[in-house]
């Protein structure tokens, strides 16, 4: 689902300066070379919004929907110009990716007429969507940002699509590599919903995994 698609199904009207600022975002990661972190990954997170607010019956006043909107579109806007040199780069990335996003973020948003208020929360989000994290996450809309991206972690699709545009390894360290991380993935989450649905996920996962991935 595109932010356009999002837009016109929830009937919401994002303010020009953030409607502005969501293109800009959509832009950057339409254009990255990270395969992981492209315009299909932020799709899947407005796809993934929408199921919760639908589940949970929430009307587009119930969240902050210009921060929600603001935060898929640049959370991860440095990380999608990167390809990490090996899995310590990957690492690496996983540890400052947020503060880059934020910063980015703030730069674009900078010249505009957003109000301080808005640009504090989404680069909170931002900077507090990365994978280590040291100290809770404290607002609603990073929290659902959180869950909602941690998610997207066990949608094959993107790995499928990574492992064929470029191998860091071989594919045999590849495959222990992404069993080993996965398995080991951060389960904390901080919305009853994202809890729900992370048994089925990650169960589809591995069970694509070993058919996508039988090339040992
Ligand atoms: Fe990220
Ligand atoms: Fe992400």
């Amino acid at each position: 689902m595109t932010l356009k698609e999002f837009l016109s199904e929830t009937s919401f009207q994002l303010s020009p300066s953030a409607d502005l600022l969501c293109d800009q975002g959509i832009s950057i990661m339409n254009n990255a070379i990270d395969p992981m972190h492209d315009g299909d990954h932020i799709n899947s997170m407005f796809t993934k919004l929408y199921d919760y607010m639908n589940e949970k019956n929430l009307t587009t006043r119930d969240l902050n929907l210009e921060v929600m909107l603001l935060s898929i579109c640049w959370h991860d806007t440095w990380k999608a110009m990167k390809q990490p040199r090996g899995i310590l780069d990957f690492m690496l990335h996983q540890l400052v990716e947020g503060v880059f996003s934020a910063r980015n973020f703030q730069k674009a948003a900078i010249n505009t007429s957003l109000d301080n208020e808005l640009i504090s929360e989404v680069s909170y989000a931002t900077r507090k969507h990365s994978y280590l994290q040291f100290t809770a996450i404290k607002t609603p809309e990073a929290q659902l940002l959180w869950d909602i991206d941690t998610l997207e972690m066990w949608n094959i699709e993107r790995y499928i699509k990574a492992g064929e545009e470029f191998f860091m390894i071989t594919r045999r360290r590849y495959q222990k590599f992404m069993e080993a991380y996965m398995k080991r993935q951060n389960k904390r989450f901080y919305t009853q919903w994202a809890r729900s649905q992370f048994p089925i996920i990650k169960d589809d996962f591995f069970s694509r995994f070993s058919t996508e991935f039988s090339f040992v």
